[in-house]
Formats: C-alpha cells, sequence, structure tokens
C-alpha cells in the first residue's frame, strides 16, 4: 500500500512564485504532488515549475484544463508535456476525436487525466446550461459516459468526485481516479463553492488514486498538521 501522503495533491492555488515556494517548503514532506493550476501558471510561466522542483522531488500535476480544437489541444499538450509533470488535464466535452488527438502525441510520458465534470456543477446547472435528458438526472451516468469516452480516447485517467469514484473504479478499473472536492469532517472552510464533496477516507475507499485537498490544508491553522492528518486518516480507512 502506497503511504497516506502518496494520495494527496496539494494545489498551489496562489498567484505569485513567492507563495506558491512558501507552501512547497512547507508541506514537501507531508503531499505526494503539488498542482499547478491556472492562476499559477498564467502569472508566473514554467518558470515556476523549475522553482518547485529545485525545493522537492515531490510530482506536479499541471492542472490547465485545455479545452480548445483538436490541433490546438495537441500543440499545448505537447508544449505542456515539455515540462515533464506528472499529470496534464484535458476536458472532453468535444468526445473522443479531440482526445485521440492528444493521447496519441504524447512522447514524454505525463499523464493525460480527462475532466468529467467538474465538482462545483450539479443537476440544476447543467439543466440550466441546456442539458436536458437523463444523463443530469442521473450524475454519476454523465461522468460515467464521459469517462468511457476518455478511456477509448487513449487517456489514462480522469478527474471525478468521490461520488462517482467507486462506479468508475468498478467499470474502468485500468483508469487513473483522482478526486477533488475533499472535506475532511473537521475542515473549517468558509463560503464554499464545492458541490459534491466527500471525506478523505471515503474517497479512497471508494478508489481515488490520488485526492486534491486544498483548503482543508491551506486554511488550517497548522496546514502541515491538516496533511498529517488528511495522511492518517486515508491510512486507518484503507488499513
Ligand atoms: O480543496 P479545494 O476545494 O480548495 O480544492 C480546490 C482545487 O481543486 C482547485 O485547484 C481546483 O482547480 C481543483 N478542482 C479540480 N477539479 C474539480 C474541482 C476542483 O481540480 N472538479
Amino acid at each position: 500500500m502506497k503511504p497516506g501522503k502518496d494520495y494527496i495533491i496539494f494545489p498551489l492555488d496562489v498567484s505569485s512564485k513567492e507563495k506558491a515556494l512558501k507552501y512547497v517548503t512547507m508541506l514537501k514532506d507531508d503531499i505526494g504532488l503539488f498542482k499547478v493550476g491556472l492562476e499559477l501558471f498564467v502569472s508566473e510561466g514554467p518558470a515556476v515549475l523549475k522553482a518547485i522542483r529545485e525545493i522537492t522531488g515531490a510530482g506536479i500535476f499541471l492542472d490547465l484544463k485545455l479545452h480548445d480544437i483538436p490541433e490546438t489541444m495537441r500543440r499545448a499538450f505537447l508544449a505542456a508535456s515539455e515540462y515533464r509533470p506528472e499529470f496534464v488535464t484535458v476536458h472532453c466535452d468535444q468526445g473522443e476525436g479531440i482526445l485521440k488527438e492528444v493521447a496519441l502525441k504524447n512522447p514524454g510520458g505525463t499523464k493525460i487525466l480527462a475532466v468529467t465534470l467538474l465538482t462545483s456543477l450539479n443537476s440544476q446547472n447543467l439543466s440550466r446550461l441546456g442539458y436536458t435528458d437523463d444523463y443530469i438526472k442521473d450524475l454519476s451516468r454523465f461522468v460515467l459516459l464521459r469517462a468511457r469516452i476518455a478511456k477509448e480516447a487513449g487517456c489514462h485517467g480522469v478527474v471525478c468526485s468521490g461520488h462517482e469514484v467507486s462506479l468508475i473504479k468498478k467499470e474502468l478499473p485500468a483508469l487513473i481516479a483522482l478526486t477533488p472536492g475533499i472535506r475532511p469532517v473537521w475542515s473549517v472552510v468558509g463560503k464554499d463553492d464545492q458541490k459534491r464533496i466527500v471525506t478523505p477516507a471515503d474517497a479512497v475507499k471508494g478508489g481515488a488514486d490520488y485526492i486534491v485537498v486544498g483548503r482543508p490544508i491551506r486554511d488550517a491553522d497548522d496546514p502541515k498538521a491538516a496533511a498529517r492528518r488528511v495522511a492518517e486518516e486515508i491510512e486507518s480507512s484503507l488499513g
């Protein structure tokens, strides 16, 4: 069994390299991967990845959530894979064609994760966006459909909520499952935009290979202790 801390991905949801490196230095021994998302990557560019690597050997998850026409996706993915992150995310709204473009040209071993459905969206939001059929009444059907498309397209894994992870691992066990929307019972997150949340223990018991835990760690009085507490919860739930 891998150590509890290796399940944890900490998102560097900050705008500057200085702030990001403060968290990297603080948490490098207590989490498995650091996630660099749009805010930090757009603010600081690829240099921030090099700076993180100078501090830690922890993996980097480049969460760019690429979404464009196939040729642009392919070129953007190739550019991102030059930095050798462990994972890059793509959206799969346009069906398997677009993901094939990305998956086929993957020289560097970076794994492609497809976003199934953002955990900030629920059935009501999707209905307002014009989705109307049974798939939005039962979000797990919607997510499983997208996970199948991602698998057929050659993606290595999916980002999915803790509510769907066990279904995905049952139906598509070869896919890596990465689960955001994690809230330990003790976490104090103010105004929360995450809608389909689960605890770390429930996510890994459901089969999540990685969990993204941001604000419950970042907003804790002692972020390092909070990360350790999450890792312990994971280990005791699996052990
Ligand atoms: O734990 P917390 O809610 O603070 O985590 C926020 C992070 O989770 C953000 O970096 C966001 O991009 C990420 N996230 C994600 N996929 C989702 C929902 C959130 O990667 N479906």
